[in-house]
Parts: structure tokens; sequence; C-alpha cells
């Protein structure tokens, strides 16, 4: 197990590249065993919720080339439909993409569920109802999901809730299917489009993607295709954040500004500045920033992905701020470990009521999530003294290094085994 220590107080400043979004990467990997052709994906994210999909597609028989850390091949001629029980899958929600994809192609598959998540229950109900529209046979037994269909057809699908999955599975499912399957109340997130557009790249009839409406022409075959993922947006407003937090002044590049327009308003409303270019974002944050209200919604809404984050910030800005979180029933568990630290945060039900401090100090902190380990970082990079955020296996899962992006803009972190004292002491000793 391994851990940052923070050493808080310094502004970040300079510049730096985002990688490719995690969230679109999962979707598009997974939609690649549709073809039997070879698919070439480029600006993958080299983060560990990859790295397991890519494990687990390998042993369903897909053959995985690593052109360099960004870049792969996949051959799926050789995939077969049965992604049964292993670590891998398991590991990660984003491998239930693969139901999709194989049911989607061999009309037949079972996958292993993965396992609870921490931000609340994580159902697949709307994932089902798509596939039992599309005319398959779904049960779930012994922890796996197992679908069967003598054949595809288009269908009217209604999504009860906003699901970015959901929307994302069924498109999977439906591009192979017979006729045409119209998806209402679809996700709009950009890996939406994305997944989307490869797709259409592989030879897919995919049209609306983007909109809440979707429809999917089904076509016989897929070809090979060489797609780029597109840029992370969560990880940009991470980047944004931390640089509002720490009074900073940085250019972040290979971004879509359009996909970071909830961001950078919030950001404005509380006094930074956000001047957007092409392919970049420049933040700048005066030292008294204000409160404002948030509410989390699906995009183009505020993203819940952000909210961890953007409640530090203003647990960090004058004057009291409300966050609602209205995706996940249970997003708020890292607020104790930021009260710890001095934070005067009070959460009632899916609000936080966040009465901003002058200042926070350091403490060891433990991650609950991913979103909520990036949100402590920011933390320990405001903080006086030195904080200890464990279980970064969490952050690594969705931020390529992290931490070394972090320095170069600055801050004073490392990446440490934990438990290593004498590495803890080295590091305190060298920042003073
Ligand atoms: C994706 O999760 C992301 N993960 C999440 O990011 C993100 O928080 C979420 O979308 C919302 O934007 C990946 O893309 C791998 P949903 P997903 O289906 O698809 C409920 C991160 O930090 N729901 O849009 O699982 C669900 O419980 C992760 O990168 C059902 O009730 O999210 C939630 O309350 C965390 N039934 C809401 O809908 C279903 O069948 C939105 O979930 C599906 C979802």
């Amino acid at each position: 197990m391994e851990q940052y220590v923070i050493k808080g107080g310094r502004p970040l400043k300079g510049e730096v590249v985002i990688s490719g979004a995690k969230n679109s990467a999962l979707g598009i990997l997974a939609a690649a065993v549709l073809s039997e052709e070879p698919v070439c994906i480029k600006n993958l994210p080299d983060i560990r919720d990859i790295n397991v999909l890519l494990h687990a597609m390998e042993n369903i028989g897909a053959v995985i080339e690593r052109l360099d850390a960004h870049t792969v091949k996949i051959y799926s001629k050789n995939v077969h439909p049965m992604a049964v029980d292993d670590e891998y899958i398991r590991k990660i929600r984003g491998s239930y993409y693969l139901i999709g994809a194989l049911l989607g192609r061999f009309k037949k598959t079972q996958v292993v569920l993965p396992g609870g998540c921490n931000i609340g229950s994580r159902p697949i109900d709307q994932h089902i109802k798509g596939f039992e529209a599309l005319g398959a046979k779904v049960a779930i037994q012994h922890g796996m999901v197992i679908a069967e269909a003598p054949e595809l057809s288009g269908s009217h699908i209604y999504l009860d809730i906003v699901s970015v999955g959901a929307t994302i599975n069924i498109m999977l499912a439906a591009c192979l299917a017979e006729g045409q399957t119209i998806l209402e109340n679809a996700a709009k997130e950009p890996h939406i489009v994305d997944v989307a557009n490869f797709l259409n790249s592989m030879g897919a009839n995919i049209k609306g993607a983007g909109t809440d409406v979707i429809k999917i022409n089904g076509v016989k075959k897929l070809h090979g295709s060489t797609y780029s993922i597109i840029p992370d947006q969560i990880e940009a407003g991470t980047f944004m954040l931390a640089a509002a937090a720490t009074r900073g002044d940085i250019i972040i590049h290979n971004v879509i500004p359009k996909h970071l327009e909830a961001i950078s308003a919030k950001l404005v409303e509380i006094g930074a500045t956000v001047d957007e270019m092409d392919d970049a974002v420049h933040v700048v944050a005066p030292e008294r920033l204000g409160h404002t209200h948030v509410k989390t919604l699906p995009y183009p809404g505020f993203p819940t992905d952000m909210q961890p984050q953007i409640t530090t910030l203003l647990a960090l800005s004058e004057g009291t701020s409300i966050v609602t979180e209205s995706i996940y029933e249970s997003r708020f568990k890292y607020v104790d470990e930021l009260s710890r630290m001095g934070a005067s945060i009070k959460v009632e039900g899916n609000t936080a009521i966040v009465d901003g401090v002058n200042r926070i100090t350091g403490a060891t902190l433990c991650a609950s999530d991913l979103r909520a380990g990036a949100a402590l970082v920011i933390a320990g990079l405001v903080a006086e003294g030195f904080t200890v955020v464990e279980q970064i296996e969490f952050i690594e899962r969705g931020y390529e290094n992290f931490e070394g992006k972090l320095k170069a803009l600055g801050a004073c972190i490392e990446k440490v085994d934990s438990g290593d004292e004498r590495a803890l002491h080295k590091f305190k000793l060298k920042v003073g």
C-alpha cells in the first residue's frame, strides 16, 4: 500500500497536460470487442482502471498489443462471450460494458458483476431494462449477469433515470441489432458522444448522442478503426479547483473548454478568472474567494464527480455555501476527514452546508473513493503543515501520475510506502 505525503501552503503555478478520459476509455475499450477486425485506441489514460479492463479483455480472448503507455491495438477475433468470474472484472464497475458489447456481438454472455461502491448503491436495473427491450432474457445468478437472445431487435426504450452506464451499455448492445432503437432520456455526457463517435467510426449508425434521444440503426457488422479518446473533463476540473484552492495560476492543456463550462462558471461565480483557449484553460484565483450554491446534475449540469473537490474549495472560501448531491445517496463520506483538518461542514441528508474557514491544518486522512481522494489531496495542498493521504490506490484508479503532475506545478507532494517512517521523515526533512 502507498500513501501521499504533502506539505501544504504553496500555490500551484505553471502548466499541466490532461490525459484521456477514463469514463470514455472504459466504454470504448469494451466496444472494441464488437468487431473481429483490429482496433487501435490512442490517448488512453495510463491508470489502474484501464489496465484492469485490458487484463479482463485478455482473459476473454482479446489480444492486446501495447504500442506505448497510451496506445493499444486490440484484436478481438478470438474473443469468447463468457466473461466469467475473474479477479480483474470484479475490480471495476466499467467491466459491465462487456455485457452490452458481448451480448451485441454474440447474442449471449455471462459477466460477473462488480462489487459495491463507496458512494452508494449502484444498481444496473436500467441496463437490464434496455437489454430486455432488445429481446434478451437477463438473469442475475451467483453474482453473474447472464443474458441471451435468439436475436436482438431494435426497440423504443425510455430510461427511468438518466444513466451514463445504461446509455452506453444499450448503445453497445443495439448497434448490431435488427432495426432501429430509440433511446429516450439518455445521458448526454461527453463520454457518451465519444463512445458513439467511436462506434460510428467502426461503421455503426448512431445519431443524437449528446442529446436525450439517441437513435441507433442496427448494422450487420462493425469493422476496425483507429480512434483517439477525448480529454478527461474530471481530471481537468480537478486541477482547475486545485489551482483555485491554492490561490494559484495554472494553464491546463489538452482540454475541451465546452466540457468544463459548469465548473468554469462556478469558479467565476466565486471570484476566480478562467480564460478559455482552443484546447486549454487558464485559471487564476485571488486571495479572497466567495461562496456559492452547487447542485450536482447530469451533464451539462455540475458533475457529481466534481462534488468532493468543489466542497473542499468552498470549505476554504468566504461565507456559507450549500452543496447538494442529487446523483448518489452517500457521496459525502470524505467530509468527516475534512472536519479533522478544521473544515466546518455540516451534512444533512444529501446536502452539505459549508461554512468557509481561513485555515485548515494537516492530518492523516483516508481516501474512501476516487474523487474523495482527490479532494483530500487538494485539502492537503492548502493545509498548514503535513498531510498524509492513505489508500491512494483509489486515486490512482482515475488519475494518471497525479503526484507527478502536481509536483510539476510546485506542490510539495511525495508518494511513499505506507508505514515507511524513514521515507516520511526524509520527505519532511527535505521540505522543511
Ligand atoms: C458513471 O457511472 C461514471 N463511471 C461515474 O464516475 C459517474 O459518477 C456517473 O457515471 C455519473 O456521471 C463510469 O463511467 C465508469 P449512472 P455510472 O448510471 O454509469 C443510478 C468516477 O468517479 N442508476 O449515470 O454507474 C445510480 O445508482 C465515477 O469516475 C440506477 O438507479 O452512473 C446513480 O444514482 C464515480 N439504475 C445514478 O443512476 C441503473 O441501472 C447515475 O448513475 C443505473 C444507474
